[in-house]
């Protein structure tokens, strides 16, 4: 089964609730949180998408799908869990060794939420691999992290195809995310690489009917 996340990212203060509510009539999925400190990324989003996941809160079920683009994972893991997300995604890269990433996930399950391990267009997949068999999803991001209505990058679809090959031989049982530049004419590739949550921004809160953009985008 094909889910959507909805990217909150783009949507302006002053007609949030409004649209959280439409999105969650719409049938988004999840609510994707992009949480950038200004250090692992350049922009800042750490106090909006605070008070974002406050407002979600107060009117909406949906899990909620936080990613961290953050160097200090610890600090925003916390800042996280009074929220109750069903995944905290973090990336890779700002991790200085394996110990680091193990306690991470630990420290996540420990609080009864899922936990991703989320990867640049550059850092190889393979790289994942050892915690494969500790964590509930792979986060590909199909652009650079930073900002929304980007344009996919297309040589990271083979990272999908590979992870997707590696985990059925395997056996491993795992959701495969991809982030960034999505829309109703890349996500059918995606999806038959391996994905399973797509996470939009753009091409769902520029769409004139959330509702038929979000069934779209499942459907292949
Ligand atoms: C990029 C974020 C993405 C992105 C999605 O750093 O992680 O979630 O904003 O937005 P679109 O779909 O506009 O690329
Ligand atoms: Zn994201």
């Amino acid at each position: 089964m094909v889910e959507v996340s909805t990217s909150i990212l783009s949507v302006k203060k002053e007609d949030a609730i409004k649209l959280f509510y439409n999105l969650e009539t719409a049938k988004t999925d999840y609510f994707h949180i992009d949480v950038m400190d200004g250090k692992f990324v350049e922009r800042n989003t750490t106090e909006l998408m605070q008070e974002y996941a406050n407002g979600i809160k107060q009117i909406s079920n949906l899990p909620l799908d936080v990613h961290l683009m953050v160097e200090d994972i610890q600090t925003y893991i916390n800042s996280y869990i009074p929220f109750e997300p069903n995944i905290i995604t973090f990336h890779l890269e700002p991790c200085k060794n394996k110990q680091m990433v193990l306690e991470y996930i630990k420290y996540i399950k420990e609080n009864n939420i899922k936990v991703g391990i989320a990867i640049k267009p550059n850092t190889r997949i393979e790289d994942l691999y050892e915690y494969l068999p500790f964590i509930h999803l792979v986060l590909i991001m199909t652009v650079e992290p930073g900002k929304g209505g980007q344009k996919l990058i297309p040589e990271t679809i083979s990272k999908v195809r590979k992870l997707k090959d590696y985990i059925n031989k395997n056996n491993i049982d795992i959701d495969i995310e991809v982030d960034g530049g999505i829309n109703l004419e890349n996500k059918e590739e995606l999806i038959n690489a391996g994905a399973n949550i797509l996470v939009a921004g753009s091409s769902i809160i520029n769409s004139q009917d959330f509702k038929q953009t979000i069934e779209k985008m499942k459907n292949i």
